[in-house]
């Protein structure tokens, strides 16, 4: 029997991500509404195709599940009246940002709960976005390993990225921190609304285990590194222009599949605010 009265849902993977067809983001019912918000926590990430979306449609939208993030670092459209949204542009001049497993600005105390991205040029080819599921990673560690997972802290801060000398985002609106940021987050995060567990540390911010030796910590987290790239826990979609993907962050990393690097391609997204892991 089909549940959904209002949307389609069909999953593209088996650990994560499904298409949402039936709805037009802009125009969006409140039936229609509290479905796509069922199937967020349940798929973690969903995907919408041709969606003529205005950026204030697209804002709104994002609104419907949070108040929307004002980058700390990332602002490129403010002085068009939507510091809301971060940009993702590469071309032949720009590389691909974001091309290592990550969830999104995990060094603040409240990361977000998640984000919004539509595709506003797409390459011919390459260029595709994975997700991967914290909670398919969890759960396929041994019940020993969870365990000592389940009481550590890690610190996650900026000094891989907007703290950076090297970390050019001008092209993007970007600008240098000025100091690090950092914060510290349980190992292993419980979601607030499904209450499920998933694995809470990412390479690109995550930087040590606390109360843990360097040798130790960098074991560690390089293992957990490794596992969450295991393919069994991923999806993966292909961009075409007016898509757009709304993952939730509290329990999925991603990252660009850094192909076809000359090829231009153009990215807007809005991010939600979260809470404090736990
Ligand atoms: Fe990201």
């Amino acid at each position: 029997m089909n549940r959904w009265s209002h949307i389609s849902v069909n999953p593209i993977a088996g650990a994560l991500g499904a298409e949402v067809s039936g709805v037009h983001l802009g125009e969006l019912g409140d039936g229609a509404l509290n479905e796509v918000r069922e199937a967020f926590v349940e798929h973690q990430v969903l995907f919408f195709r041709d969606q003529e979306i205005t950026r204030d449609q697209h804002k709104a939208f994002g609104r419907h599940f949070g108040t929307l993030q004002i980058h700390p670092y990332l602002q490129p459209l403010k002085d068009q009246g939507h510091p809301e949204f971060v940009v993702l542009q590469s071309d032949e001049q720009h590389p691909y940002l974001a091309e290592a497993w990550h969830s999104d600005v995990t060094f603040m105390d409240e990361p977000p709960l998640g984000s919004v991205l539509k595709c506003i040029v797409a390459p011919d080819f390459g260029g595709d976005t994975m997700w991967a599921s914290m909670y398919a990673a969890y759960e396929a560690l041994s019940d020993k390993m969870q365990r000592v997972l389940s009481d550590l802290v890690a610190i996650h801060d900026t000094t891989r990225t907007f703290s950076r000398y090297e970390y050019k985002t001008d092209h993007i609106g970007g600008r240098q921190a000025p100091q690090v940021m950092s914060a510290e987050h349980p190992v292993v995060r419980t979601h607030p609304e499904s209450g499920r567990k998933g694995l809470f540390v990412n390479s690109t911010f995550t930087t040590s285990i606390k109360g843990m030796k360097p040798a130790e910590s960098d074991a560690l987290l390089s293992f957990l590194y490794r596992h969450i790239t295991t393919p069994d826990f991923s999806c993966r979609f292909r961009w075409r222009p007016n898509s757009v993907a709304m993952w939730d962050n509290r329990c999925t990393q991603h990252r660009v599949v850094a192909d076809n690097r000359t090829a231009n391609r153009r990215m807007e997204r809005v991010t939600i605010n979260g809470d404090k892991p736990f």
